[in-house]
């Protein structure tokens, strides 16, 4: 059996504790699957690899389906563009179209799949970390970009660094997957001395600890004297794990377009109680079987900042 080593340290990793070009995703579900598909059907329990196997192949077929129907079958190309859909129109006939739609719908599964939980994860700690404070000079700066009415697009982020900052601030804070994914040493490696042998499984602590105050939640720490992201202060990007990082780009675009188009819109305040006390968010997490550090359930209000979005809301539920 593989010896399981794990470097998980209380101080912050400023690189990576191996080379982790020298290793692989460590799937303990490979292991299990390997095994129980020798196991009876009749076997307790065991038609859950069954059940398991049809989810996965559900997963994969149906919404890559879909996509293709809208795009080649309805003759009206009603598929919303999306990444199933650009790599559907980039196929290349003259080589192996099959292999080439395997590999699309692995894409297309596994970034739904590994993006769904973190990104929701990571808004439900900044809906958590929403002091006025920080509210306060985000509306400010959205007031100075934006026209009245306007909701904030990409083009607007290099005006609007406070935004970004709030970002980096709840990747830094709040660690979505802080232990990341096992890794599986496929060749021997030395680590500050330490032997670590092929077949070692590896696990990084990815929090971060080299901020001052690292506890409070403070977006101005990414920002200079004058208001500008500080290229000096470390950017928080060991939250997505270390080297290429597949889903980084579309997580930060997706949680900072949130971000700025939720406080464009709304105040979070805090829940209130019979004698109209704020209830401050208790700030549980999850803490059963899984990677993710997800936030429970808790309540908050969300107050429409101006008639417009109250009306266009009222709109859009009516
Ligand atoms: C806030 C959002 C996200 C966070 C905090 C996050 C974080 C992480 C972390 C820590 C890992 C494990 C890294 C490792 O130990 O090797 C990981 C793996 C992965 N993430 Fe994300 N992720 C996020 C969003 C996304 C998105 C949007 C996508 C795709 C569009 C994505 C795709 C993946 C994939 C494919 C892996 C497995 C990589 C591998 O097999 O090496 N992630 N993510």
């Amino acid at each position: 059996m593989a010896p399981l080593e794990i470097l998980a340290r209380s101080t912050s990793i400023r690189s990576p504790p191996v080379s982790f070009q020298d290793t692989r995703v460590w799937n303990p579900q490979v292991t299990i699957s390997n095994t129980v598909k020798y196991v009876p059907e009749w076997f307790p329990r065991a038609s859950f690899e069954q059940k398991a196997r049809g989810l996965r192949i559900k997963m994969t077929e149906d919404a890559y389906l879909v996509t293709k129907a809208r795009l080649y079958l309805s003759g009206r190309g009603t598929a919303t563009p999306s990444l199933t859909s650009f790599a559907l129109e980039a196929i290349d006939h003259t080589q192996d179209v099959v292999e080439q739609e395997k590999f699309i719908k692995v894409a297309s599964v596994g970034a739904c799949l590994a993006s769904s939980d973190t990104t929701v994860t990571a808004l439900g700690a900044f809906i958590i970390a929403m002091e006025p404070e920080a509210q306060i000079k985000a509306h400010r700066e959205l007031e100075k970009v934006l026209g009245p009415g306007d909701l904030p697009s990409f083009s607007d982020e290099s005006t609007l660094p406070y935004i970004t900052a709030i970002v980096r601030e709840i990747l830094r804070h709040h660690s979505v997957n802080p232990l990341g994914l096992p890794h599986l040493l496929i060749q021997d490696d030395i680590y500050e001395g330490c032997f670590l042998p092929k077949g070692s499984i590896v696990i990084a602590n990815i929090c971060e600890e080299e901020y001052l105050e690292p506890e409070r939640f403070n977006p101005s720490r990414f920002l200079d004297s004058d208001g500008k992201l500080n290229p000096d202060v470390k950017d928080p990007a060991t939250a997505f794990g270390f080297g290429r990082r597949p889903g980084k780009h579309v997580a930060i675009a997706s949680l900072w377009i949130a971000v700025a188009s939720i406080l464009t819109c709304y105040t979070i305040e805090s829940e209130l109680d019979e004698n109209e006390k704020p209830i401050k968010p208790k700030g549980e997490w999850y803490s059963g079987p899984t990677l993710l550090n997800r936030p429970l359930p808790f309540k908050c209000r969300v107050i429409p900042c101006s008639r417009d979005v109250e009306a266009s809301l009222g709109a859009s539920l009516s």
